[in-house]
C-alpha cells in the first residue's frame, strides 16, 4: 500500500456507521491524520503496512450473532497501540476478546442518555464529566452483557451498564455511545483524549498539508501536461490554484459552461482565473451540447447521469487539443471518496449520483490528480486562505457540478433556466444585504415545473411558482433550514414577483436534511 502521509497516522475501521466520517472530522479538528477504511479491506497486511498508532473501530448495523458479521482482524490486537471501540465497535472489541453480547429484546437505546462515572479515573475521562454526568447519544440494538477479561467499568448509563469500558493495560477502549455526533456535547474531549494517550503530536496542519501536497503533486506529474476541470466552485478552484503553484504552465484549466450556472458566473470564473492568476484557461461554452442532451429530460438521475457523461466527453475532447496531456485534475474530497459500506459489504445505498464521483472511464486515457481527496469542506477552504485565494471566494456556498438542472425539476428549458437565474441573484442579494451570507450553508432558488394563477396590476397573470432554500449545516450531510424573519421574506417574495418576469409566486422550503435532500432533485 502506498503510504499517504508521512505524519503519525490513525486507523478507523469502518463497520457502516452512517457516521463514521464524523469521527474522521474530530480526528482532523485535533491535527491528527486518519484514514477510514472498510473492514472488508483491512487485513493482517494491511495492518503492518499501515502501521497505525492507534485504531478507532467505528459502529455499525450489524449484530455479532449474524453469521459472517464483521470482524476486525486478530492481529489488530496484537500490534501493541491504542484501540477505541464505538458501538458496534464495542461488541465486536468485548466478542473478540472473550466478553459477551447479548440481542438487544427490549433493550435498544436511542437517543440522548446520561452517562455516570463508576470506578474512579481513567485517563479518557479527564476533564470529561460536568457534575457527576455527561450527556451522550446512543444508538444501540444489541449490547454488552458480560465485559472481556482485563476490562473494568467506567461509566453507565440506565440502559446501558457497560457505556464506557476499559483495558487500562492494553490501552483497549470502548464505548457504547457514539461520542462523534453532536448530540454528545463533549464527545471531542473523547476523541482528545484518546490521541492524547496514543501520543499523538497534532502535526498534520494545513501549512504542512499544502507543502506535501505540492511535492507529491509534482513527484506524481513530472514535467507532464495536467488538465484541471474548473467548476467556479471553492474545490476545483482550490485544486487548480495548488496545482498551478506546483507545476505553473503546464496546467490548463477547461472552464466548461454547461449552461446551467448561475447569473454572470461564467465571467467571474474567467476573470479570476485568466486574469488574476494568470492560469491559462479555456473557457468553453458548451450549452447548446448540454441542454441539447437534457432536452425533453425530467429523471433527476438521467440529468444527472447525463451532464456526467457529457463532462466526461467534453474534458476528453479539450484533452485531446492540448498537446501532450496525460492527467486530468479533479477537486474531489474526502466525503466522494469515502463511502460507508453496508453490512452486506456493499456501498450505501445511493441517494444521488454525484456527477464528480461517477467513476471516469478508463478509456479515457486521462490520469486523475486529486489533490483533495484527503479533505473535508472545511479543511479545503481552510487550505484557500492557507493559498491567498479571495476570502469573498473562499466563503461561497457550494454549488452542484450540475448546477441549475437539479433546481429545476421537471423539464429543463431555456426560458425556465433564464427566470430561474434572475430569482436567484435577487434572493442572493437580498440575503447579502441582510448580511446572512456567511451564517447560511446553502442558499439557492429552485423553479418549480408548475403554473399558478395571480394578479398584478389590473391584469392576470399565469407564470411559475419558486420555491427558495436556504440551510444551516457543517457538513452537508444533514441541514436545517435557516429560520428567516417573515419580514425578510415577505420583501424577498416581492422583490422576486416585481423584479423577475415569469415569476408570481414564491414559497419557503422548510424541510430538514433528513428527510428532505438539500438540492432538490
Ligand atoms: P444533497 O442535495 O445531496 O446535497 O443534500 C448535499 C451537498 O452536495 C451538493 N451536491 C453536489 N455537489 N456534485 C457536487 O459537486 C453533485 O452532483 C452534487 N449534488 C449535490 C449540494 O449542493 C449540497 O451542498
Amino acid at each position: 500500500m502506498q503510504k499517504t502521509s508521512s505524519h503519525d497516522r490513525l486507523l478507523i475501521i469502518d463497520f457502516g456507521s452512517q457516521v463514521t466520517q464524523l469521527i474522521a472530522r474530530r480526528l482532523r479538528e485535533l491535527n491528527v491524520y486518519c484514514e477510514i477504511h472498510p473492514f472488508q479491506t483491512v487485513t493482517d497486511a494491511f495492518l503492518a503496512s499501515f502501521a497505525p498508532k492507534a485504531v478507532i473501530f467505528s459502529g455499525g448495523p450489524a449484530s455479532v450473532f449474524t453469521e459472517g458479521a464483521p470482524r476486525p482482524p486478530k492481529s489488530v490486537f496484537d500490534l501493541g497501540v491504542p484501540i477505541l471501540g464505538i458501538c458496534y465497535g464495542q461488541q465486536v472489541m468485548m466478542h473478540c476478546l472473550g466478553g459477551k453480547v447479548e440481542r438487544g429484546h427490549g433493550t435498544a437505546e436511542f437517543g440522548r442518555a446520561f452517562v455516570t462515572p463508576k470506578n474512579g479515573a481513567l485517563p479518557l475521562l479527564d476533564g470529561w464529566f460536568t457534575d457527576n454526568r455527561e450527556q451522550v447519544w446512543m444508538s444501540h440494538g444489541d449490547h454488552v452483557s458480560e465485559i472481556a477479561p482485563g476490562f473494568e467499568v467506567y461509566g453507565t448509563s440506565p440502559n446501558a451498564p457497560f457505556a464506557i469500558t476499559a483495558d487500562v493495560s492494553r490501552n483497549f477502549y470502548a464505548v457504547q455511545f457514539h461520542p462523534e455526533v453532536h448530540h454528545t456535547p463533549k464527545g471531542a474531549k473523547l476523541y482528545e483524549n484518546f490521541v492524547r494517550l496514543a501520543g499523538f503530536s497534532g502535526d498534520w496542519t494545513m501549512g504542512a498539508y499544502r507543502e506535501e501536497a505540492i511535492a507529491k503533486i509534482r513527484a506524481q506529474v513530472g514535467d507532464r501536461k495536467v488538465i484541471c476541470g474548473l467548476s467556479g466552485g471553492v474545490d476545483s478552484s482550490v485544486a487548480a490554484v495548488l496545482i498551478h503553484e506546483a507545476i505553473g504552465d503546464n496546467l490548463t484549466c477547461v472552464f466548461v459552461d454547461h449552461g446551467l450556472l448561475r447569473l454572470g458566473e461564467a465571467e467571474e470564473v474567467v476573470a479570476m482565473f485568466r486574469d488574476n492568476y494568470n492560469i491559462p484557461l479555456i473557457h468553453a461554452d458548451e450549452s447548446d451540447l448540454f441542454l441539447g442532451a437534457l432536452d425533453g429530460v425530467s429523471d433527476p438521475e438521467v440529468k444527472r447521469k447525463t451532464i456526467g457523461r457529457l463532462f466526461i466527453d467534453v474534458f476528453q475532447k479539450y484533452a485531446n487539443q492540448i498537446d501532450g496531456a496525460e492527467f486530468l485534475a479533479q477537486g474531489t474530497l474526502y466525503p466522494d471518496v469515502i463511502e460507508s459500506v453496508s453490512f452486506s459489504g456493499g456501498p450505501s445505498v445511493t441517494i444521488k449520483s454525484h456527477h464528480n464521483v461517477g467513476g471516469l472511464p478508463e478509456k479515457m486515457g486521462l490520469k486523475l490528480v486529486e489533490p483533495l481527496r484527503e479533505l473535508f469542506k472545511d479543511e479545503v477552504r481552510a487550505l484557500g486562505r492557507e493559498l491567498g485565494l479571495p476570502p469573498s471566494f473562499i466563503g461561497r456556498h457550494p454549488f452542484p457540478g450540475p448546477g441549475l438542472a437539479i433546481r429545476c425539476p421537471g423539464e429543463i428549458t431555456r426560458e425556465k433556466l433564464e427566470i430561474l437565474r434572475h430569482a436567484d441573484a435577487v434572493y442572493i442579494d437580498q440575503i447579502r444585504k441582510h448580511n446572512l451570507y456567511d451564517e447560511i450553508w446553502q442558499a439557492f432558488v429552485a423553479i418549480l415545473p408548475v403554473k399558478t394563477v395571480g394578479v398584478m396590476g389590473d391584469g392576470r397573470t399565469y407564470d411559475f411558482a419558486c420555491a427558495l432554500r436556504a440551510v444551516t449545516s457543517v457538513d452537508g450531510m444533514t441541514a436545517d433550514y435557516y429560520p428567516f424573519t417573515h419580514e425578510f421574506l415577505g420583501e424577498t417574495a416581492t422583490r422576486i414577483i416585481n423584479e423577475v418576469k415569469g415569476i408570481n409566486r414564491v414559497t419557503y422550503d422548510i424541510t430538514s436534511k433528513p428527510p428532505g435532500t438539500i438540492e432538490w432533485e
